[in-house]
């Protein structure tokens, strides 16, 4: 139904332009609570040891800036200067160290000992091959021992009926919302209708979802083993019935 063009290995789509990024910490309010921030930029901080880290897609810096308060340099990638500059207008913003580019293929030039990836961020590159590049990239950056970490959702397959491919996630009066899923791809597309009194505004994006398992391969041919898997960053653990994880995988 959709007609975005795929993200390509030489250029991918900036989804995340300025009427985007304009939004994106009211619209992803929830996630910078304390509550989910706090023990997020805990469970970082205990894998750097001190040491130096990349976020991968640091956008408007709402896990960047608190860990670098706890006296950890970050660097990041990103492909938004709109999303970027969100970041650097807030305090401490301006003395982080971005590369602008795909971060499955862009180098800082130096290695870090933690590099992480949250929020989904890695079903934003929606090929295999891409997601491979990724895993590769992030093994270039990273010491003899350390950590690559991941959020990401499992995918909610059992809640798409046999046949189906539409599955809704919001239906209010202001927000419909549904993800259009291609199993033989897994390629997924999330749908918004967007109401704001007369104005209809339609977002739709493209991912790729990922397989724990898929991840735990790609870490594998990158160099690094799977070290610990969580079903979030309190460390509860990580069951058939989780909705999401935090992997972590180690540069062997
Ligand atoms: C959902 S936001 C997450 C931002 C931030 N990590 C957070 O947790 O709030 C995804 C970010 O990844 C960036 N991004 C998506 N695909 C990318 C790619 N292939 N290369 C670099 N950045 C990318 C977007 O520009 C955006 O800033």
């Amino acid at each position: 139904m959709d007609d975005t063009p795929e993200t390509t290995a030489a250029a991918p789509r900036d989804y995340f332009d300025e009427p985007v990024a304009a939004r994106y910490d009211e619209t992803s309010s929830e996630m910078f609570d304390p509550e989910v921030v706090d023990p997020a930029v805990a469970f970082l901080a205990g894998l750097a040891w001190g040491g130096d880290a990349l976020e991968l897609g640091i956008g408007t810096g709402r896990l960047a800036l608190p860990l670098s308060r706890r006296g950890i340099r970050v660097a990041g990638i990103d492909l938004s200067a709109a999303m970027v500059a969100r970041m650097r207008a807030k305090p401490g913003g301006e003395s982080v160290q971005v590369a602008m580019g795909d971060f499955a293929t862009t180098s800082l030039g130096r290695q870090f000992s933690l590099a992480y990836l949250v929020y989904n961020t890695i079903e934003n590159l929606t090929t295999q091959d891409a997601q491979v590049r990724c895993f590769h990239n992030v093994a270039a950056h990273l010491q003899p021992g350390g950590c690559f970490v991941i959020e990401v959702e499992v995918p909610q397959l059992q809640r798409l009926p046999p046949g189906e491919t539409f599955r809704p996630f919001s239906v209010t009066a202001t927000h419909l919302g549904f993800d259009e899923i291609d199993v033989a791809t897994q390629r997924l597309t999330s749908h918004h209708y967007l109401v704001d009194g007369d104005h209809l505004e339609r977002i739709a994006m493209p991912f790729r979802y990922v397989w724990p398992s898929e991840l735990d391969l790609m870490a594998r041919l990158a160099g690094m083993e799977l070290r610990e898997r969580w079903a979030d960053w309190t460390r509860e653990p990580f069951t058939a019935d989780s909705v999401s994880h935090v992997s972590v995988w180690q540069r062997t």
